[in-house]
């Protein structure tokens, strides 16, 4: 049997149970994986209280009861035609995308050979589950804002929301390409932002990026929508740009309508937009929306097996006490939240 952790409807906290069903066939390219460990990100307590529930649910992914997760860990029971790369027995870590098919908080998933990659033998699963989406979409950010292995050396960067998960695996990525890297961090998390390679720490606060200089190539903002204005004025004139993973993009629409919320999207990116190109005319400034990408998973794989991502867990719980990963999420405690099936 398969035993799958849903949201029976959109609730604060998360309203969680499990249901059971047979196991499924892996179809052609798909794995079957016994999930060992898969993490509870920022975006499941969101999407468990209903966030994203237009656009999302043009996806199929916003119905309750609603199946959460996108990061797995765990063992392949069995794959289906057309799968070369994958075996039985072997232990592999990977994504699953938003969408209809349901999520990673189970006992077993069917996940696209695609979105797999074999995981060292030594590694932990819960250590493992929960780089892949965090890493996805922070590799997606530094390739929308122009950054990538080529051209990051020496290039002067700016982190905001540096001690989360996609500012530490930003720190860590940008130390290996050689960047030069200013962090600004929670209260009293300097240190650690120090360790994983940033040159320069500041922590957050009211004057905190306004007292920064403005000769930045790449702003990345992992942290507050409001504060995206104010860090374009941070770039220099020749800066590549500005990505940021922290826009009203769903929320504008959940809360204005179609109509509305295209409206307010526009006009939210036009007002940022202007204040990057006012500062760097050739910058790009782009929203961050996580999509699998199997580039982004290939980089990861090879940090893996060099011992090079890592994001402390804070905690991790069986299924049945799934509400305790939930809610060590929603009052963002330090670590990631493990589910381990
Ligand atoms: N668009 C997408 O597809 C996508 C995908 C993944 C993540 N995200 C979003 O990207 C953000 C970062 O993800 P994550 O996994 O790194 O989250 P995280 O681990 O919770 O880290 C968020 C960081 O931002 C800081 N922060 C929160 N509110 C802030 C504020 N008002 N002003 C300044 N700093 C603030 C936090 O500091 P404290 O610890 O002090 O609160 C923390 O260091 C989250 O909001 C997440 O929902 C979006």
């Amino acid at each position: 049997m398969r035993h799958e952790l849903i949201c029976s409807e959109p609730a604060t906290p998360a309203r969680l149970t499990l249901r059971s069903a047979p196991l499924p066939q892996p179809g052609s390219g798909e794995v079957l994986v016994r999930v060992q460990a898969s993490s509870v990100n920022p975006i499941d307590v969101k999407r468990a209280a209903g966030y994203g529930r237009r656009l999302l649910g043009l996806k199929g992914a916003a119905r309750f009861p609603l199946a959460l997760g996108n990061d797995v860990a765990g063992l392949v029971v069995a794959v289906g035609a057309d799968v070369t790369g994958i075996a039985a027995g072997q232990r592999v870590f990977g994504l699953l995308p938003t969408g209809r098919a349901g999520g990673a908080h189970a006992t077993h998933v069917l996940v696209s050979e695609q979105l797999l990659r074999v995981a060292p033998e030594e590694a932990d699963p819960a250590a493992l589950a929960v780089l892949p989406y965090s890493f996805t979409t922070m590799w997606l950010a530094l390739r929308s804002a122009g950054l990538k292995a080529a051209n990051a050396r020496g290039a002067r960067v700016l982190v905001h929301g540096a001690s989360g998960g996609l500012g530490s695996l930003a720190l860590q990525q940008l130390r290996l390409w050689g960047s030069q890297v200013t962090a600004i961090c929670a209260k009293g998390r300097r240190e650690e932002a120090r360790a994983l390679g940033a040159q320069l720490t500041v922590e957050r606060g009211p004057l905190a990026i306004a007292s920064l200089p403005s000769d930045f190539d790449v702003v990345l903002n992992f942290a507050n929508w409001d504060d995206d204005d104010v860090l374009a004025s941070r770039l220099g004139p020749q800066a590549l740009g500005q990505a940021t993973t922290v826009h009203p993009l769903l929320a504008n629409f959940d809360r204005l309508g179609w109509l509305g919320g295209m409206l307010a999207t526009r006009r939210d990116r036009r007002c940022v937009q202007a204040a990057v190109v006012a500062r760097a005319p050739r910058a790009r400034y782009s929203w961050t929306l996580f999509k699998p990408d199997r580039a982004a998973l290939d980089a990861l794989a090879l940090g893996v097996n060099l011992g090079r991502f890592r994001l402390p867990v804070g905690l991790a719980v069986p299924l049945t006490e799934a509400h305790a990963a939930f809610a060590h999420v929603a009052a963002g405690l330090s670590g990631r939240a493990v589910l381990l099936p």
